[in-house]
This record gives structure tokens, sequence and C-alpha cells, in this order.
């Protein structure tokens, strides 16, 4: 399993898809280097919390994996965090596609990050022969990151998309930064991530209905909280 989370990656570790994965590959700009309209609500609330993706960058256990010298053992324990994360969220957002019929957009959105998510972690259970991934207990970082799910599925559902961005969004930056070298066993974390394309399924939406001064401050509330989720993870790793 090779734990990468957008619709691209879910088929790029299954052999079955290998054919799938070469014409999926194309060019991806990272958001922050390039200047965008201010107006550009997925840009903003990535520039406005860069500085969280810079520190989670050199997070100890990013460092180990960029030059080879991480514990096996510690890569298999934020495996198995990571597929506890997948399996939950999987959860939240079927049940999020029960609960958004319409806009059409908003639902469409929610169907295919729920069906993304479902295969990517039917895939890393059967890859890992894990049938009962709740036998996992998940660690304080992970289950405050989950925490955070649950309480904005009480909110608009726009703000569900919100809490999934940082994910999509932070892991394929990441990847990309990082400086692992082909040799090395952890490249393989790289070369899955580095080419999950968050754009094309978040940014019309989120620019669309984040449309008022106060939901564009609610949502970068959330994203910067998902942000500093995802910081607490690597650095607990
Ligand atoms: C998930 O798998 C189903 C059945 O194998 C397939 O029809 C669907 O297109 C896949 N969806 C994604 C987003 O990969
Ligand atoms: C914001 O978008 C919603 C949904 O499309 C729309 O109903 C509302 O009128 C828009 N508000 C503003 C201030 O543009």
């Amino acid at each position: 399993c090779t734990v990468a989370r957008t619709e691209e990656e879910a088929c790029r570790s299954l052999q079955v898809n290998k054919d799938h994965i070469h014409n999926n590959v194309h060019p991806r700009c990272e958001g922050s280097s390039v200047s965008k309209q201010n107006d550009d609500v997925y840009d903003y609330l990535w520039d406005n919390n860069i500085a969280l993706a810079e520190e989670t960058l050199h997070a100890d256990f990013l460092n180990h994996m960029q030059d080879c010298s991480l514990e096996a053992e510690r890569y298999v324990k934020f495996l198995l965090q990571d597929i506890i994360y997948l399996q939950e969220v999987t959860v939240m957002l079927k049940e999020m596609t029960e609960r958004v019929r319409e806009p059409e957009d908003l639902r469409h959105f929610m169907t295919g990050r729920y069906m993304s998510y479902k295969n990517f972690t039917m895939s890393c259970l059967q890859q890992f022969s894990i049938t009962e991934p709740s036998f996992i207990t998940p660690t304080e970082p992970i289950q405050n990151y989950l925490s955070t799910y649950r309480a904005v599925m009480e909110k608009d559902p726009i703000f569900f998309s919100v809490a999934l961005l940082p994910c999509s969004r932070l892991w394929p930056w990441l990847a990309q930064h990082l400086q692992t070298p082909e040799s090395c066993a952890y490249y393989t974390w790289k070369k899955d991530n580095m080419h999950g394309d968050p754009e094309k399924h978040y940014r019309a939406i989120l620019n669309r209905y984040l449309n008022t001064t106060e939901k564009v401050q609610k949502a970068n509330l959330i994203f910067r909280t998902q942000m500093q989720n995802e910081q607490n993870f690597f650095t607990s790793s």
C-alpha cells in the first residue's frame, strides 16, 4: 500500500492498473509558487497556510525518509495509522453522499471523493491482508484529525470539502519537495504521491460556494486545523 490519497493515486499502486498510470501522469502546478487572482479561494487557503506545509516538510520522519535512514518499523506504524484514517474518512464520505442530494455539483464531488477513498482503502486493506481495520488503535493525532472531520460534518457540506483538501494538497506537495533518491525504498512514497491533482476536484467547487468573506474565514479556520492535523500526524510518526 502506497498511501496516496486522490483519485489518480487510487489506481497507482495496483498492478492491474499499471497501464492506466502512465496515461494519467501529467505535469502539475504546485499552486504555491504561482501567483493567482486574489479572489481564488482555493489558492488563498493554501497560500495563507503555506508555513505549516513548510514546517511539515522538515518533520523528522520525512527527513529520515528523504535520506533513507528511516527505521522500517516507524514506516509500518505510519502506514497502519494512515489505513485507519482512510477507513474512517471513507465511512464519513459515504454518509456525506447520502446527505448531500443537491446541488448537483456538490453531490457529484462527494460521490467522486467517496468512490476514490473507498477504492483506495480497499486496495490498501487487501494489500496488507487486513479484514478488520477497526482493530488498529488510532494514535492521538489521528483521533484528533478524525474528530475535526466529524465536527465539520455537522456544518454546511461545502466545509467538508474544505476539510478534505489539506490531505489532497499537502501530500503531493511534500512528495514533490522531498529529494528522496530513486535507489531508496521510500522513493515509492514520493513517486506514488507526487502526481496528485487536487485542483481538478476542488478548485471550482470551493470558488463557487465560498463566496462570502464570512465563509472564506470559516473555511480558512477549518483548512488550517486540518493542515495542523496533518503536521501533527507527520511529527508524531
Ligand atoms: C472504483 O472502483 C469501481 C469498481 O471497480 C469503478 O467502477 C470506479 O470507477 C472506481 N472509482 C474510482 C474513483 O477510482
Ligand atoms: C453564493 O453562492 C450561493 C450558491 O451558489 C448563492 O445562492 C448565493 O446567492 C451566492 N451569494 C453571493 C453573495 O454571491
